[in-house]
């Protein structure tokens, strides 16, 4: 009776571990996916008619970027450059919402912010 109790709680655990890690694994899909999404051109309105992630972020992620407006700094985005990346889920909706909205003309799908922060946290 025992045994049996406790090999059922063992496969109910070993259930709810694998379930667990499948739905939050990131495969290279979505790394490749949220690259080519990274670094890809969008036309806007002059005079920044050439849009992409990288005309403010910049193109070596390990480095800070420049704002194409404002010439700010903006701080790395690969996480393994500045762990403070993507800890405030606030910050990143909004930055997500305006930044798509500016870049590609419309915002992004749960599934494209997903595959770019894949991208993001992979460097
Ligand atoms: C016009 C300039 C500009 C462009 C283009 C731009 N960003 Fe940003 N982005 C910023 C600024 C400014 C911040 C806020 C400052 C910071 O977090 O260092 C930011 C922050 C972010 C953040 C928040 C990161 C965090 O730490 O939470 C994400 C996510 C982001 N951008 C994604 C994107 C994506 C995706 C694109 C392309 C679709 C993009 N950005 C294009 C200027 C830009």
């Amino acid at each position: 009776m025992i045994k049996t109790m406790c090999s059922t709680l063992l496969v109910a655990i070993l259930l709810l571990t694998t379930s667990h890690s499948y739905a939050n694994a990131v495969s290279a899909d979505n790394i490749a996916r949220g690259k080519q999404l990274w670094q890809q051109k969008f036309n806007g309105k002059a005079p920044y008619q050439q849009r992409s992630c990288e005309t403010c972020h910049g193109n070596n992620l390990s480095k800070a970027g420049k704002h194409i407006r404002t010439k700010k700094l903006i701080k790395p985005m690969a996480l393994s450059a500045n762990s403070a990346r993507y800890t405030e889920a606030k910050k990143v909706q909004k930055w997500f919402y305006r930044n798509c909205k500016w870049t590609m003309g419309k915002t992004c799908s749960k599934q494209q912010q997903a595959d770019i922060l894949a991208y993001l946290k992979s460097l």
